[in-house]
């Protein structure tokens, strides 16, 4: 008779043991993120790639195979994993970096089902966000007569490229500067062709879209999209994508990131282009100024 009286509890997790070094936790995200990278890393693998060469890496392994594992820095995790049913050995983890590294900055967990990370690990609530892959066929429309696409400059459209994504972004003025674009453009994601400008009337940039291509996952992903405010809503932030679609044709996949806070569901937005598989990340942990407040 299987019920719960007579269901064999769990063994307790065994200690952590396994695997360590970035080589190895480089190997498993690599196999999983290629499997689903929506759901193995909230972000796309090149962008924290550099990071997690210099993590230290915690596994649980149950008999011989690897059943939890983390990528954890001085105050941050920046990977997370457990096998199916696993989670209780992966709340062991990072019960043991309590040790190491104190209560994590920044934590990275796929919400799933009512099950709350925040609560379980009884960590406050950062960010939230969702990440999407590209599956369907695009139905982005035919761009007006009087609109075109052109390339970005990588050294003379900077300026005009930031001012841009300042306008469109009412909520993070000035965020966004010349010198930021050109740290981007010397990334090993960045690639020609993947910036444009959506120019309007009188020769005016009115949108611009930024997608990255990673030659080792052979993925490309887009990295920002925006339109000033008076373009919006006719169908123009569609055609951005589309256009971005088409020119990440040669990668293996697309992909996509963008936080849960945005003024409007962007995952409908995403999914009308053929984004059909979508995760959705909590962030958890404490932001550097809050620690700053609550330290004596
Ligand atoms: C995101 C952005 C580029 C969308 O551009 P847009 O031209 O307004 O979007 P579209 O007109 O192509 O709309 C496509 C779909 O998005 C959704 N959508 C767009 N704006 C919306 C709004 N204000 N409210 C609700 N849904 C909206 C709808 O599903 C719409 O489909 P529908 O017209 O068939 O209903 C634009 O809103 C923008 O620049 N926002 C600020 C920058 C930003 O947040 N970018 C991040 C995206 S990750």
């Amino acid at each position: 008779m299987i019920g719960s009286q007579t269901r064999r509890r769990r063994a307790p997790a065994p200690p952590a043991q396994g695997p360590r070094g970035s080589a190895a936790c480089h190997d498993l995200i690599r196999t999983l993120y290629e499997r689903a990278p929506h759901t193995t890393l909230y972000t796309p693998f090149c962008k924290i790639r550099q990071r997690l060469e210099t993590c230290s890496f915690l596994g649980s392994t149950d008999g011989r195979h690897l059943c939890a594992a983390l990528a954890y820095s001085r105050d941050a995790v920046e990977f997370s994993w457990a096998a199916p049913g696993r989670r209780d050995t992966l709340q062991n983890l990072l019960g043991q970096l309590a040790g190491r590294i104190g209560s994590p900055a920044f934590l990275p967990v796929l919400e799933g089902g009512s099950r709350s990370w925040a609560r379980r690990l009884e960590m406050p609530l950062r960010d939230r966000c969702f990440r999407a892959l590209h599956t369907g066929e695009a139905a982005t429309g035919e761009l007006p007569s009087d609109y075109c696409f052109r390339d970005v400059e990588p050294q003379a459209d900077l300026s005009a490229a930031a001012r841009l994504m300042n306008a469109a972004y009412a909520s993070l003025p000035d965020f966004m500067t010349s010198e930021r674009l050109e740290a981007m453009i010397a990334s090993d994601y960045y690639f020609p062709g993947g910036w444009f400008f959506l120019i309007g009337r009188g020769e005016r940039p009115v949108g611009l879209a930024l997608s990255g291509y990673d030659r080792e996952m052979d993925e490309g992903f887009i990295d920002w999209i925006e339109l000033l405010p008076r373009q919006r809503q006719r169908g123009l932030g569609r055609m951005l994508i589309g256009e971005c679609l088409r020119r990440l044709q040669h990668a293996r996949w697309v992909t996509v990131a963008g936080s849960l806070d945005a003024p409007f569901v962007v995952g409908d937005l995403y999914r009308s282009c053929g984004f059909r598989q979508t995760a959705h990340w909590s962030i958890l942990g404490t932001s550097t100024e809050e620690r700053r407040r609550s330290s004596p």
